[in-house]
Formats: structure tokens, sequence, C-alpha cells
């Protein structure tokens, strides 16, 4: 049996020719791996993409929990439209848009996050007229899709502030014809739930925390392939499988970090797999146990 079979070709190479220093900064470098909810996800987004403009345009809310791969999803969602030429217009063209939203949210705030990404000011004036600027650049830029990412920011304030943005987010959706996904966690499906005609137009589309399965399995196949390390380390055995999902507490971006952590501690104390004895070793703190380290500070 050949070297490195655990592996991806490329990462068999790889894993073959660099020095554990290159291996370990590898780690860092970003990565996607695939799996069926986001297959899923990507679906409904370009569904809402394709959408001809209507009257009432579909919405979505993209619900989950902090680390669990949202921002990654519409990101790359964003990066199948990019922006493009408009010959003769007089905006370029962008299909869709991403915006931040604020932690303290203000009207005005929020049209200067609309705004940011297309470097462009607002102007001085009532919010009103900062309004109608947005909707003159929105139209300009001829969106079809804003993607508005922590969400659930925006609905931190008073119930008359929260009750005044779901109102601009009706506006926006309604006279630009254009589709809007909320990105958030639980806390936004709630704060839609008070508007009735709000709730019926935003499907909710959740990803859920990864719970054991064949999922879940599949997922550590993956980064079993490309986590470059010299032994197999059958991932997807049931007691390291559950001792994997139990430390990083379900979400993907705390299995990633694990992950890597423990293949920097098997790169450098040469055991080259991961392990029980990895797992425990490795520094890795579940998400649950830093809070607490904060919270007694
Ligand atoms: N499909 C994926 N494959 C590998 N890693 C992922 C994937 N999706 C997310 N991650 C990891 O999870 C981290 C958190 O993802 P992010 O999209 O920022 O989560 P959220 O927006 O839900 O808080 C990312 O930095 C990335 O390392
Ligand atoms: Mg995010």
């Amino acid at each position: 049996m050949s070297d490195f079979e655990h592996l991806i070709p490329a990462m068999a190479d790889k894993s073959r020719s660099m020095s554990d220093q290159e291996r370990k900064a590898w780690l860092d470098t970003p990565r996607w791996l695939t799996y069926t909810r986001a297959k899923e996800i990507d679906t409904k987004l370009e569904w809402l993409y394709g959408h001809p403009r209507v009257t009432r345009m579909p919405n979505m809310l993209l619900i989950g929990r902090t680390n669990n791969g949202k921002t990654d999803l519409i990101t790359r969602f964003a990066s199948r439209h990019p922006p493009c030429d408009n010959a003769g217009g007089e905006h370029i063209n962008v299909p869709v848009l991403v915006v931040q939203t604020p932690p303290k949210p203000t009207e005005a705030g929020f049209y200067m996050e609309l705004v940011r990404p297309l470097l462009r000011r607002l102007p001085n004036g009532s919010a009103d007229t900062k309004r109608a600027f947005v909707m003159g650049l929105l139209k300009g830029i001829q969106l079809k899709v804003l993607v508005i990412d922590e969400m659930h920011n925006m609905l931190s304030g008073t119930s008359q502030s929260q009750h005044l943005f779901l109102n601009v987010i009706k506006y926006l959706t309604n006279d630009l014809q254009i589709s809007i996904i909320g990105v958030g966690d639980q806390t936004l499906i709630n704060a839609f739930s008070v508007d009735e005609q709000l709730q019926n137009r935003f499907e909710p589309e959740i990803l859920p925390r990864w719970d054991r399965g064949k999922e879940f399995n599949r997922l550590l196949s993956s980064f079993e392939l490309i986590l470059p390390l010299r032994h197999p380390s059958h991932l997807v055995d049931p007691l390291l499988s559950m001792k994997i999902l139990s430390i990083c507490e379900g979400t993907i971006g705390e299995l990633s970090k694990l992950l890597n952590s423990a293949a920097r501690y098997a790169i450098d104390s040469g055991i080259e797999q991961i392990n029980d004895v990895v797992l425990t070793k490795c520094g890795y703190r579940p998400p649950s146990e830093r809070k607490k380290a904060v919270l007694e500070v």
C-alpha cells in the first residue's frame, strides 16, 4: 500500500513535499467543504436570484447559530454574481449586494451601510432625503438581491426602532422589487413574527447545528482528506467522531478550528494523526468554556 492514501492526491503531494512549518501554515488557508444543506440553500439562493421582478418578491431568512457557515454561504453566492460594467449606463451593475448591519442600528446608519460598499456618501438632510438617495442608487445599479448580514443586530433596539427598521425592509423589497436575504440567529425569526405580511414573505432557511449521523461523518471524511497529516486518523470512528462533535459543540466553524488545532499538535508531536490523546492535548477550548472564562474575568 502506498503512503498518503487517506488524502486527496493534491494534498498527498503537498504533505510529502512540505515542511512541518509549511503544513501548519497551510491549515490556516480558507477552505470550503460542501455538504447537503449548503447545496440546498445554494439552490434556493439561485432561485431567488433568477426570480423575475414582481410586485411581491420572495425573500429569505438564513438562520443559524454563530460560526455555522452563514456568511461563507452568502459570500460564495455573491461571488457567483459579481458586479459588471454597464456600457453606456451611469452606474455599474451590482446584481447582489452584501451589507453588514451596524451593531447599534439607526435608520441613517443602515442607509450608510447600504451605500458604503458602493463607495458613495449619503447626502446631508432628513431621513427621507437619505432614503430617496439610496433608492435612486440601488435602482441605478439594477440590484436584484440584497443580503443583510448580522441582521439580528438591527432588532436589538427598542420596539419602536424595530418597527421602523422592518418598515424600511418592506419599502426596499416592494419599491425596488428586489429579494432580501436576512442573515442572523434565531432571534431574527421572532422579530419577523410580529408582522404577518413580512413573516409570510420571508421564508426561514435553517442551518442546523451538526449532529451525529451520515452527514456529519461525510463532513469529517472531507476534512480528513485535506488535513496534511502523514497517517490516517479515521475520524469517522464512532468514539472519535462522538468526542469531536461534543468538543466542538456542533458548528462547522468550531469543528474546523478544533481539527486545525489537533492537526497542528499532531504535526508538532510527530504523532501525525488525530486521535483521542491529540484531541485532549491540542489546547482547543470549546466555545462554552471560552464564554465561561470571559464571564469569570
Ligand atoms: N463549508 C465549509 N467548509 C469548511 N469550513 C467552513 C465552511 N463553512 C464555514 N466554515 C468555517 O466556519 C467559519 C465560520 O463561518 P461563517 O460563515 O463566518 O459563520 P457564521 O456567519 O454563521 O457565523 C469560517 O471561518 C470557516 O472557517
Ligand atoms: Mg457571519
